[in-house]
């Protein structure tokens, strides 16, 4: 059962596409005071699920979250916004129901921060949808909430394959190389990234051909070899006499404005760039035939960037720095201006106050940036999503996106922004996949390896023993740090042994995605979801229930020669050095020690359930049906949803094999 209650005078987000009736009786659960923020108790035993692409737990409790899409590499403990704002939690004990708070500027979420015991929702202004949903359990209230958001995005088949991506891949060689390396240490491989450096002077729909001098002709060779090119394209357009896409926009209004009616200057990547209004149709639909640019050479995929939208600086705030700097400078710096001097450089990235001076036209009403800030991202992936259906109606095209908000995930996945090589960002990223799933993205992982910082081989193999899970999975790096593509750690062969795994199971990882998407299902569960009644299950923040035939138990400290595991069921634990040389063993129902070495996958099967494992291919064009082996309990069935993996209507060529021992 869903309820709507409207506040204020709402924006519309478009996270919400089914009807549903306003109801004018008093808002449930909540409290709401004076300054218009939403209050509740929470019970001690209470738990508080959702919020998407946030840090912390699964269970939400403790801390204060803002959703304010956000170019922030530092996904610490005391972080509060990441470049996604996903709005929808749920209460879960002696209450159960479901909260979406629509609401497109800033927001945050006291979930027992101030109070232990009181959640508190504060959106900056009145104006907002609430929609409250109760179900029979939280897998039911997840799956009334997706069926008013709209169906999930479903990326090629090809998208699900093992991806090279690295920040300074710097030219045509740089790419051929890695294909080639890979090629012969014989991993698979389904895709290479080009970052910014594929660009002429990081201008988006442009390459730059002293370095990639026939991008047609690499994206050719490269697909004869079962490899796509995936480009990255930024928010930011370059403000460059001569440059089409600005002189176009420019022309046509379609960049957002400051108070003056000028196009708003902010520097990113390009230096000086103009941010297109994603909120304006036109525009939108302006901006997204760009991708023709592209695909017409062959590209069938692409990463939108740097679209929260991020913004290094501005000129009036750098000169209002640099002035300050300069008075600073004339006299002996105390201690305080010295914390004034560094608060004011740092600010200067994504400052708050930069978001409050530019607007939006949409169908002729002049909005403020700040109001709908958390709709950018969403709006480019919408742009080239919309464009591209039209443009090649026959096919799906790759798309995912590193800001967004609920709606977003109609339109393209997610990567979860730039995490860094450390272990515990292991588990960041699998304490998000439920949230994300709750809130409609299933296409979704984490850099693999880590983005920024140094990775080490064991963090790569521990890391891509959890991502090989994950529906996206790319390894992808900063520039600068320490290089990680897998053959070149001595590790090479056990990591080649993870891939092969890997594509191994793509056909369930594929059949699991379609079943999550067409049924608006959660391809990714905590235990609590499956198992209610078990008050240890409910505690357990580093397992997760994958499908209704897998539970996925990581690895995630280094040196850790195995774990301690709680199983909610008796299950069958699978110890895995290669895809065919596999040990399985039932344990009980209880707590465990599970020994994991360094060179082995463990996961288990759920009772009275089997997993289908296929031959692995050099890549996911070449994966074999026929080639399907079961593992798991005797007597049991595994249904397997296929299809073409390229009409964007799986509906079309779907086909659903019963597999049987
Ligand atoms: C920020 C993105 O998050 C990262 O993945 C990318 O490599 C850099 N921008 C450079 O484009």
């Amino acid at each position: 059962m869903i309820k709507k209650y409207v506040f204020g005078n709402p924006f519309p987000t478009d996270a919400v596409i089914a009807h549903v009736d306003v109801c004018n009786d008093p808002l449930p659960f909540f409290e709401i005071n004076g300054d218009g923020d939403f209050f509740t108790c929470l019970s001690d035993n209470e738990i508080v699920y959702g919020l998407g692409e946030q840090i912390r737990g699964i269970n939400k409790r403790g801390w204060e979250y803002v959703s304010w899409n956000y170019d922030n590499p530092h996904h610490h403990e005391d972080t509060r916004s990441l470049y996604g704002s996903h709005n929808f939690i749920i209460v879960s004990g002696e209450r159960l129901f479901g909260a979406f708070f629509d609401y497109a500027g800033r927001i945050t979420f006291d979930i027992g921060y101030t109070n232990k015991n009181q959640m508190s929702v504060r959106p900056e202004k009145p104006d907002l949808c609430v929609y409250i949903i109760e179900g029979a359990d939280e897998k039911d209230i997840v799956r009334q909430f997706r069926s008013i958001i709209g169906k999930s995005y479903i990326p090629p088949l090809w998208a699900f394959g093992y991806g090279q991506s690295r920040w300074g891949y710097k030219d045509e060689n740089d790419i051929r190389e890695v294909a080639e390396n890979y090629s012969s240490a014989d991993i698979p491989l389904d895709s290479i990234y080009l970052d910014i450096d594929y660009m002429e002077r990081y201008k988006d729909f442009t390459v730059d051909i002293n370095r990639f001098p026939d991008l047609e002709k690499l994206a050719s060779d490269m697909k004869n070899n079962g490899v796509h090119l995936v480009p990255i394209i930024d928010a930011g357009v370059k403000i460059e006499e001569g440059y089409d896409v600005y002189e176009e926009g420019v022309e046509n209004g379609y960049f957002c404005k400051n108070a003056d009616g000028e196009d708003f200057v902010g520097a990113v990547w390009p230096g000086r760039v103009h941010f297109p209004d994603f909120l304006n149709p036109q525009a939108r639909n302006w901006f997204g035939k760009k991708y023709e640019t592209l695909t017409k050479l062959g590209i069938d995929g692409f990463w939108n960037d740097m679209n929260e939208p991020a913004i290094f600086y501005t000129e009036d705030r750098l000169e209002e720095t640099l002035r300050h700097i300069h008075k600073l400078s004339q006299g002996n710096m105390g201690i305080n201006e010295y914390f004034t001097f560094t608060g004011m450089v740092a600010g200067l990235n994504g400052n708050a106050g930069d978001y409050h001076k530019f607007f939006h036209n949409v169908n002729g009403q002049t909005i403020r940036h700040s109001d709908v800030h958390n709709l950018y991202g969403m709006n480019m992936t919408r742009s080239a999503f919309e464009a591209l259906r039209k443009i090649q109606p026959n096919k799906r095209t790759l798309f995912f996106s590193r800001s967004s908000y609920i709606g977003a995930h109609r339109y393209g996945g997610i990567w979860q922004g730039d995490n860094k090589s450390w272990w515990s960002h292991i588990l960041q990223s699998m304490q998000q996949l439920p949230a994300l799933n709750m809130a409609g993205f299933i296409f979704i992982g984490a850099d693999t390896g880590g983005f920024g910082c140094d990775t080490t081989e064991d963090l790569m193999l521990r890391w891509l023993q959890y991502s090989l899970f994950t529906p996206l999975f790319r390894n992808h790096s900063a520039d600068g740090t320490r290089k990680q593509e897998l053959y070149r750690f001595s590790s090479v062969n056990t990591m080649k042994e993870m891939i092969k795994i890997r594509y191994a199971l793509i056909p369930y990882l594929y059949s699991e995605f379609l079943k999550s998407a067409l049924d608006d299902e959660m391809m990714f569960r905590p235990l609590s979801f499956d198992f209610h009644c078990d008050k240890e299950a409910i505690n357990v923040e580093d397992q997760l229930l994958l499908g209704d035939q897998l539970m996925i138990a990581p690895v995630y400290k280094q040196n850790a020669k195995g774990r301690y595991v709680y199983l909610p069921e008796e299950m069958m634990l699978v110890r895995m050095k290669k895809y065919d040389d596999y040990y399985t063993e039932i344990l009980d129902k209880g707590h465990h020690y599970v020994h994991c070495e360094l060179d082995e996958l463990v996961f288990f099967i759920r009772k009275d359930k089997v997993l289908p494992l296929y031959a692995p291919a050099k890549n996911t064009e070449e994966i074999d049906y026929a080639s399907v082996t079961l593992v798991g309990y005797p007597q049991s069935s595994y249904t397997l949803l296929k299809d073409d993996g390229i009409c964007p209507d799986p509906e079309e060529s779907l086909c659903r094999i019963t597999l049987e021992n």
